[in-house]
C-alpha cells in the first residue's frame, strides 16, 4: 500500500525537500495563473480546534488558488468535539470527505494522533505550544526572499520564546543551515524551553546566547523575529499582564538596527510592534504573511503529488 505523506513537524521535510519545495513557491509566486488548475476536483478541509486567521485562510486561499475546493470548521464548539468526538473519529472521518486536512489543536501532538487514523495527508497548522511547521516554511520562505540566503544570519528572536510554537520550529529548521546563530532575547521566565536549549542548540553545537536587552542585540542581528506574549497558555492572569510589554519595538530603537536587518512577526500583532514601524521598508511581517499563501500552495501540490505545470 502507498504511504502516506503528511507534515507534522518542520524536520519532516528534509533540506533538500526544503529547498524544492521553497523553489515551487517562488515559482509559484512568479506564474500564480500557471497553477490555477492543478488540483481541480481536490478538496481541502481545514478542521481549527483554536482560533486563526492567517494559517486557516491562507491555506483556503492556496487551494482556490490550485482550483480546488475547501471545507471545514474554525472552532471546536462548531464541530462534534463540542459532543466528545475525539480527534481519532474526526479524522477517519474527513478523511471521507476531503483529500487533505491541515488541523490546529491546542492540545500538543493532537495532529500526529490524527495522522495515525488519517487515511489522507494531515498538515500539523498549530498543535498547542508545541510546533507550526508551516508557519517555519512561510518563515524560510520570506527570510530566502528577502536575505537571499538561509545560511550565514543572525536571527534575533524576541519576545515569549517559551510558549512561542513559531519560533521552536523555526529554530529547529534554523539549525540545519550552516553557520546560523541566535540571540534569544526574553524576560527570564519567557525564555525557550529546555530541551530546545540543550537537545537541539547545544547538542548542535549552535552558537547562541540568551539576552534580556533588545537595544543592545539589535545591532548585531541580520532578522529581528518579534512574537506576542502568548495569553492563551498563561496559567495566570496577573503574570501575562506583568511580560506583556516587555518588549515594543518602535521607531527610535530601529535607528539602532542595521539597515538591511529584517523584522517578521508571525501575527497576529498585539503592542509588541509599535504600528508606526510598518512603513519601515526594513518592515517584512505583512509580506510574509502573503508568502504563506504560495507557500502553502507548494506544500498542498507537493502532499497530493501534483505534478508542476509546464
Ligand atoms: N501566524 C499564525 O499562525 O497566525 P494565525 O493564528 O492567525 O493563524
Amino acid at each position: 500500500m502507498k504511504s502516506i505523506r503528511h507534515l507534522l513537524n518542520p524536520l519532516d521535510l528534509s533540506v533538500e525537500e526544503i529547498d524544492t519545495l521553497l523553489d515551487l513557491a517562488s515559482d509559484i509566486e512568479h506564474n500564480l495563473p500557471k497553477y490555477a488548475h492543478v488540483c481541480d476536483g481536490k478538496k481541502l478541509a481545514t478542521c481549527f480546534y483554536e482560533p486563526s486567521t492567517r494559517t486557516r485562510l491562507s491555506f483556503e486561499s492556496a487551494m482556490l488558488n490550485l482550483g480546488g475546493s475547501v471545507l471545514g470548521f474554525s472552532s471546536a464548539d462548531s464541530s462534534s468535539a463540542a459532543k466528545g468526538e475525539s480527534v481519532a473519529d474526526t479524522i477517519r472521518v474527513i478523511s471521507c470527505y476531503a483529500d487533505i486536512c491541515a488541523m490546529r489543536h491546542p492540545k500538543e501532538g493532537a495532529p500526529r494522533v490524527a495522522a495515525e487514523f488519517s487515511s489522507i495527508p494531515v498538515i500539523n497548522a498549530g498543535d498547542g505550544g508545541h510546533q507550526h511547521p508551516t508557519q517555519t516554511l512561510t518563515d524560510l520562505l520570506t527570510i530566502r526572499s528577502l536575505k537571499g540566503r538561509l545560511d550565514n544570519l543572525t536571527i534575533g528572536f524576541c519576545g515569549d520564546l517559551k510558549f512561542g510554537r513559531t519560533v521552536h520550529s523555526l529554530i529547529h529548521a534554523m539549525v540545519r543551515y550552516p553557520n546560523v546563530r541566535f540571540v534569544l532575547i526574553s524576560p527570564p521566565e519567557l525564555r525557550i524551553p529546555e530541551y530546545l536549549r540543550d537537545d537541539v542548540l547545544l547538542a548542535n553545537h549552535i552558537e547562541f546566547k540568551e539576552v534580556g536587552n533588545l537595544d543592545e542585540a539589535l545591532p548585531e542581528l541580520d532578522i529581528l523575529y518579534m512574537t506576542r506574549v502568548q495569553r492563551e497558555r498563561f496559567f495566570n492572569e496577573e503574570d501575562y499582564i506583568r511580560l506583556k510589554d516587555c518588549y515594543i519595538l518602535d521607531r527610535k530603537k530601529m535607528k539602532m538596527a542595521k539597515p538591511d536587518m529584517f523584522i517578521l512577526h508571525p501575527l497576529p500583532r498585539v503592542n509588541e510592534i509599535s504600528v508606526e514601524v510598518d512603513n519601515d521598508p526594513r518592515a517584512a511581517y505583512f509580506k510574509q504573511a502573503q508568502y504563506g499563501v504560495y507557500v502553502r500552495m507548494a506544500l498542498i501540490m507537493t502532499l497530493l503529488e501534483v505534478e508542476k505545470p509546464c
